[in-house]
Order: C-alpha cells, then structure tokens, then sequence
C-alpha cells in the first residue's frame, strides 16, 4: 500500500526532534510535519487533565494537514495520555516510553537510573511497567527544570551543569550501570551527562526504537510513501523559533505559527 500523506510527530517543544531525526534518518524519503508546543512546555508539571487536552489539541492540528501516522515524540504525553489519543481519533500513533526494560535485563548492577519529568515518572503507565521488574532497583529522578533550560536555548549553562551533576551524583553512588533518559529533550544533554558519569555507565534513550517501530506501522497499516513528492520536512512552532532554528543548525524551514 502507497500513503504519500506525511507522518506528524509532537513534542511540547523541541525536544522531540531527537527523534525526529531518527525518523529521518531511517526513513529519508517520508514526509515529516514537526508541532513544537513551546508555548506550553513543560508538560511535565501539567496535571493529566492539561496534558490530554494539549495533545488533543496538536493531534487536530496535524491531522488537519493529513498526517498518516502520528509519533507522540514526548514520554510525558505518551505515558499520560496515549490511550485517550487512541480511543478519540482513528489514525495509528506511536508512543515513546523510557527503555525500562533494555536498561533492566542487561543490567549487571540490577540498579537501573531513570531520569524523566514529574508527568512520567507518576503516570500509571510508567508504574505498571516499572513493576514488571521487581528484581531491578530503578533509581527514578525528576528532572526538575532541565527542559525549561533547554527550551530557553541554555544548554551548556553552569546551571544546567549543577542540576545534572545533583541528579546524576546519587546515582553514581547507588552503583547504576544504567542511566534511561526517559525525557526526549534529554539526549540533547548527552555530551554534558557523559563528563558526569564515570565510563561503564550506558546512557539509553528510544529514538532509534521508536523510528524502528514507526517504520513497523507504515508497513503493517498506514503505507509508505512511493517517494516521488519527497520534500522537505516541515516545522511548527508557537513560541521563541530561533531555539528550534538552532537545533536544527538552520538546515530546514521553522515556520511560526499560533496553534
Ligand atoms: N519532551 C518531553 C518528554 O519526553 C516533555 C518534557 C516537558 O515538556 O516537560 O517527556
């Protein structure tokens, strides 16, 4: 089956484009539509109610521009409201959960870390499976204030540096052999976390599981594209565009939009 319609991934903001390109790269020839709902990040304080009708409402804008298949590209709206999106619109969507149980079953420490937002680390999801591995002790962190760093475009900033190293300390000295970084925008912060964490330590997010899975519901129900209208990806974004722009190193169009 052919769909040259494009798939649609949100984040609440834009953080989610560590996945977006994963997506690109594994399906180059896809249409992509990119929502950043800068305007309300965080979601991760948001209460279940918020989150459920911001997703609603950035599903409705990408459905709008016929998207085939949405990629919930935020661990805090999949865990806390993916089943609402599902039983509410008739399209496939694929979720992002943090990589609970790579992290466990290879763990030799059996001391997992997770660090995730407040939204996640609470939601009923996220807690029926960490229960799945009760032999495992999972050190949960809330990531209080990073992802308003990073949407501020203040990555490297000595404050980002000391709330990482508060987070990631008690960790260390828990004998974690596994940090899961159960927040899209996280990745982002790779380079800084690894001057944190000694070696043997492995960082684990799930963009490239997520791209895999994506490209598992193109074959099974939505179609991929036959790539002869290939162009290029298209972004969203409601508030401070410059930070998406530098993210994406100004490679593809952002276009402002109130949504
Ligand atoms: N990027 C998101 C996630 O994966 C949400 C962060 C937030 O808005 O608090 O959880």
């Amino acid at each position: 089956m052919t769909n040259n319609n494009p798939i649609g991934v949100f984040d609440s903001g834009i953080g989610g484009t560590s996945i977006w390109s994963a997506i690109h790269d594994l399906l180059p020839n896809e249409k992509t539509i990119y929502l950043a709902d800068s305007k309300n990040a965080p979601y991760g304080q948001k209460t279940k109610e918020e989150i459920v009708a911001l997703s609603k409402k950035n599903v409705e804008f990408l459905l709008e521009n016929n998207c085939k298949l949405i990629v919930v590209a935020c661990n805090t709206a999949t865990t806390n409201a993916i089943r609402e999106l599902r039983n509410d619109y008739d399209i496939p969507f694929i979720g992002i959960e943090p990589a609970i149980k790579p992290a466990a079953t290879n763990s030799r420490t059996q001391v997992i870390g997770i660090l995730a937002t407040k939204g996640t680390l609470n939601s009923e999801l996220f807690n029926k499976t960490a229960e799945m591995f009760q032999h495992t002790t999972i050190i949960e962190q809330v990531g209080y204030g990073l992802v308003q760093l990073i949407e501020d475009g203040n990555l490297n900033s000595p404050e980002m540096t000391q709330l990482l190293e508060s987070y990631l300390q008690p960790m260390i000295d828990a004998n974690i052999d596994y940090l899961v970084l159960g927040c899209s925008h996280y990745p982002y912060l790779i380079p800084q976390i690894k001057k944190i964490l000694p070696d043997h330590i492995q960082i684990i997010d799930s963009g490239e599981a997520v791209a895999r899975q994506t490209q598992n519901v193109l074959r099974e129900k939505a179609g991929f594209t036959d790539g002869k209208n290939n162009s290029d990806p298209v972004f969203y974004v409601n508030s401070n565009p410059a930070v998406l722009k530098s993210i994406l190193e100004n490679k593809y169009p952002v276009i402002e939009k109130d949504f």
